[in-house]
């Protein structure tokens, strides 16, 4: 009898440690840090007075760039512009669910001009551009979980994209859109806090949302993997995944086991310099969703 437990015990640790997880093509787009400097603080992140090395800068950004080729993706790139040292943080300047985009406009007038860059980008492409009544600072403040409830919108607000932005993006995207309130300045945007890793589950931070929201995730997500104050700070939970393979901080050490543990491929790389403006890997791409 113990013996046949013990059999069935093992048995279903192998199931759980083998998950197969699929990866899926994905397209992005990004924006070297040529022109990166931090000459505003809009975050607790950005000091003016801290010198950032912007030649690392971009070395580090082009091994992100180069390792996410490596893994089989596309990577489209913005030119970046004189006078908008924040480009290089692509994620924020739409945000784009079957194939339709929803424009952003941002909250601090040093960022604004960048939203007009995005749209040039995506007219370009011929896509179904929706321009934006409200303030909203695209995948920084939304994610997109195709396959939970036939597609969900995750969508935070508490310091940049605002409320009324959140009805908006669900009739331009017609999709539903939940609502999660961040409530500590250090996580100032959706992205920094919680991340999709495969089509239907997510990884947080839940210190950084009110307890109503962190009930509403519970619900929504059992399963989802949950990531501690420290690899939260170490900018871990800003992450891009494609089912499988996940591209993370390399100082988010715990939150790689975990996500190890659970069946993906965590691929750390460093971004050091560009933590100095309050962003990591996903602050730094937008994914194109078609
Ligand atoms: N300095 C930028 C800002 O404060 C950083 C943006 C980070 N982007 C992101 N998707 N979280 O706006």
């Amino acid at each position: 009898m113990v013996v046949a437990v013990t059999k069935v015990l093992r048995y279903l640790l192998l199931v759980t440690v083998n998950q197969q997880r699929v990866s899926r093509k994905r397209t992005y787009l990004m924006c070297s840090p040529e022109r990166f400097a931090v000459e505003y603080a809009i975050n607790p992140w950005m000091d003016v007075t801290t010198p950032v090395d912007r030649d690392l800068a971009v070395k580090q950004w082009d091994r992100l760039r180069e390792t996410l080729v490596g893994l089989g993706h596309d990577v489209h790139l913005l030119t970046p512009e004189p006078g908008l040292p924040d480009m290089v943080y692509a994620a924020n300047g739409a945000f784009m669910v079957d194939g339709s985009v929803y424009g952003a406009r941002f909250k601090h007038e040093q960022r604004a001009a960048e939203a007009a860059a995005h749209h040039a980008f995506y007219e370009a492409q011929g896509l179904r551009f929706i321009a934006p009544s409200e303030t909203n600072e695209g995948e920084g403040d939304f994610a997109y979980v195709p396959e939970a409830h036939g597609g969900l919108i995750l969508a935070g607000h508490g310091f940049r994209t605002e409320v009324p932005a959140h009805a908006e993006a669900q009739e331009a995207l017609g999709r539903p859109v939940v609502s999660l309130r961040l409530i500590d300045p250090r996580f100032y945007h959706l992205d920094v806090a919680l991340a999709a890793i495969d089509d239907s589950n997510v990884v947080y931070f839940p210190g950084a949302f009110s307890a109503a929201s962190q009930r509403v995730l519970t619900q929504l997500f059992p399963d989802a993997v949950l990531a501690d104050d420290e690899d939260a700070m170490a900018f871990g939970l800003n992450l891009v995944s494609d089912g499988a393979n996940v591209v993370l901080n390399s100082e988010a050490t715990r939150l790689a086991g975990k996500l190890k543990a659970a069946g993906y491929h965590p691929v750390p790389v460093e971004l050091g310099e560009l933590k100095k403006g309050g962003g990591s890997v996903k602050c730094c791409i937008a994914e194109l969703r078609h």
